[in-house]
């Protein structure tokens, strides 16, 4: 079978077939954040690099306000088409790492789960993608960052692979990441790039096609994780979770386990956007 080398964002319904699993999890989530650490009642939320805006979905369906940005205008159709008939939303098209957010308007949550913020490959681009998430929120409001760290003494590659169905179409997802150990495939402390390679596995009205995507990720380990967040002062650690989004089971930040969602509150004036 041909394999095509395809960028997977330009297959926004089939990453949202695997990716959905999750979605109620991670809006339950969200809004548990909110309750915990937040200062009010659920208002607006921004995702940043929103995909196909399954997240925004299920927020606006828990009954918060849902707004979200991406770089990739297929993914941004797919959102406006699932959202359509909807109100309470705006999708735009923009970049982590400078993004602008409608005139005035401000936010109780920012998020960017799933290693999303880990496409930003410079540490002066997170810094500032970070900070940016901090200007757009309101006072007291709340930066939830989920990333999966980087052990730098892994030896073999790292392999996830799974299977999910919608109405006909069966996807199966393999995912590769190369280890801290080969110069060209790897995650060095130097660059800070670890390579990761996606196939997706698509049988649709009896029909099945392979897609390759290979791209580079920014890597953390805890320190770096830390010393990004201290590099943006305005915003404060207030929790640390793992990828279970389970509220009841808080974690400290260190590299005994490997996803990790930070929550971060806004503790000083940042205001630089319009
Ligand atoms: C793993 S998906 C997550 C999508 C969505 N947040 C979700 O949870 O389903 C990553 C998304 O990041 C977008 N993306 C990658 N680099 C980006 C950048 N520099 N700025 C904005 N979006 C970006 C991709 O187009 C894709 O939609």
């Amino acid at each position: 079978m041909a394999r095509e080398q395809r960028d997977w964002y330009d297959t926004p319904l089939y990453y949202d077939i695997i990716f959905d699993a999750d979605t109620a999890k991670e809006g339950a989530f969200l809004e548990g954040v909110w309750e915990r650490y937040g200062t009010g009642k659920k208002g607006r939320v921004l995702e940043a690099a929103c995909g196909s805006g399954r997240v925004m979905g299920e927020m606006l369906r828990r009954g918060w306000k849902a707004d979200g940005f991406d770089l990739n205008e297929r993914m941004l159709g797919h959102a406006r088409e699932r959202l359509k008939g909807e109100t309470g939303w705006k999708v735009w098209r923009g970049d982590l790492a400078g993004f602008e957010v409608p005139k005035g308007r401000r936010y109780e949550v920012v998020h960017c789960l799933v290693s999303t913020f880990k496409y930003v490959l410079s540490e002066a681009e997170a810094v500032a993608a970070l900070r940016r998430m901090g200007e757009a929120l309101l006072p007291g409001g709340l930066v939830v960052l989920g990333l999966h760290l980087t052990d730098y003494g892994r030896k073999g590659c790292e392999h996830e692979r799974w299977v999910e169905a919608r109405d006909g179409v069966e996807v199966v997802c393999n995912t590769r990441t190369w280890p801290a150990d080969r110069r060209t495939w790897s995650a060095d402390r130097r660059t800070r790039l670890e390579r990761v390679r996606a196939r997706l596995k698509v049988t649709e009205g009896g029909v099945t096609r392979e897609q390759e995507t290979v791209w580079n990720f920014r890597t953390y380990d805890a320190r770096q994780l830390r010393a990004l967040v201290g590099a943006v002062p305005e915003l404060e650690r207030v929790g640390c979770f793992d990828f279970q989004y389970d509220l009841g089971a808080p974690r400290k930040l260190d590299d005994g386990y490997a996803d990790v969602i930070l929550v971060l509150r806004k503790v000083g004036a940042i205001s630089c956007l319009n």
